[in-house]
């Protein structure tokens, strides 16, 4: 008798700078998860490049698509449904990696589903350490810093936002100013291990709103007046200027955690984006007290197919799916739901 094979997702995200496919069986079985990275594309230039981003994925996502089948050992035949992001991010990126997942669903007459890039980063810990429901969700990427409280896996409910620049986006334009190298959060990350936290002082902003939050102040002080804030007798060195950057960011975040925390009276928290694989980020929050907490592992940190496909099954499960005329959205607002 024939084997009864699980239900299979391939995901595809290509909001940003990674080419990613991925193939999830039963929504926690990662049978692939490819990711290509156009950084050293963009690395010239010290940022994404819109342009070469989306040129790259026209190019890059059959290839990718057949690496993550061949990894699987699966042909297209033995997948169930098509799952892609497609909101928020780069526009001309989104479009490449939606037509392409419309025309496999299209062709191999299978569901398509379009999935919310904000809610997969929430979700992506999920596949590795479930969480009961509700709990505090914290996302912090190069586009994105939100604390919210998770309901399920479609329903948030936004309590902390940042009214400027994102977190990661903070540590990319530190670490371009100074010339540490690209990209910038994992090179910061990895300076602040030999430096002094201390030897800058740099200020947190000060909100009316208690759980917002805001880098761009951060941002500005850090290139533009780091020596208003040298401690007597500190080194400007590069290790220090990013430790103590790198301190006062996560500061920033914690803060507003620990009081989220508070507020709601949540005891679990899940993280997710690209800067929660930063080291500080996950000593602080794995050190909070009574409350339980899942990191995604390193690779479903950063924006990758796996996620895609994993939320995809949850949406497919109550019987969600999206029609063929599936739209792109460069922006989302803090949709409470984003399916009916
Ligand atoms: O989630 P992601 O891959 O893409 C977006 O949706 O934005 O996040 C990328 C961001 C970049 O800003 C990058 O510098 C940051 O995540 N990042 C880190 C670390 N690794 C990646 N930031 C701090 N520490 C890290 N170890
Ligand atoms: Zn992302």
């Amino acid at each position: 008798m024939m084997e009864k094979s699980g239900l299979r997702v391939l995901g595809i995200e290509t909001s940003c700078d990674e080419c990613a496919v991925a193939i999830v069986e039963d929504g926690s079985k990662i049978l692939s998860n490819v990711v290509a990275t156009q950084i050293p594309h963009h690395t010239p230039y010290q940022g994404v490049v819109p342009e070469i981003a989306s040129r790259l994925h026209t190019e890059w996502i059959v290839p990718v698509t057949q690496r993550a089948l061949d990894e699987a050992s699966l042909n297209l035949d033995q997948i169930d449904a098509i799952a892609v992001a497609n909101r928020p991010g780069l526009l001309g990126s989104l479009l490449v990696g939606v037509s392409f997942a419309k025309g496999l669903a299209a062709t191999l007459e299978k569901p398509l589903i379009g999935i919310d890039h904000i809610r997969a980063h929430l979700y992506a810990s999920q596949i590795e350490h479930p969480l009961q429901y509700p709990y505090l969700g914290v996302l912090v990427s190069g586009g994105h810093t939100i604390i919210c409280r998770v309901e399920d896996y479609d329903t948030l409910e936004v309590l902390g936002t940042t009214i400027d620049d994102a977190i990661g986006e903070a540590f990319d334009k530190v670490a371009k100013h100074y010339q540490m190298g690209y990209p910038g959060g994992v090179v910061i990350d990895r300076l602040a291990k030999d430096g002094d936290p201390h030897a800058f002082l740099f200020p947190g902003p000060k909100l009316k709103s208690q759980l917002d939050l805001s880098y761009s102040g951060l941002k500005t002080a850090v290139i533009n007046q780091a020596e208003l804030f040298r401690s007597e007798g500190a080194e400007a060195t590069p290790e220090n200027i990013a430790a103590s950057f790198q301190r006062t960011a996560i500061n920033i975040l914690m803060k507003r955690i620990k009081r989220a925390l508070e507020e709601t009276q949540l005891t679990r928290l899940a993280v997710g984006g690209g800067v929660a694989a930063n080291s500080l980020l996950r000593e602080e929050v794995q050190a909070l007290k009574g409350v339980e907490v899942a990191f995604p592992s390193p690779k479903l940190c950063t924006d990758n197919g796996a996620m895609i496909a994993a939320l995809a099954y949850r949406y497919l499960k109550d019987g969600v799916q999206s029609p063929l005329t599936l739209q792109t959205m460069a922006r989302v607002k803090a949709f409470k739901k984003s399916y009916p």
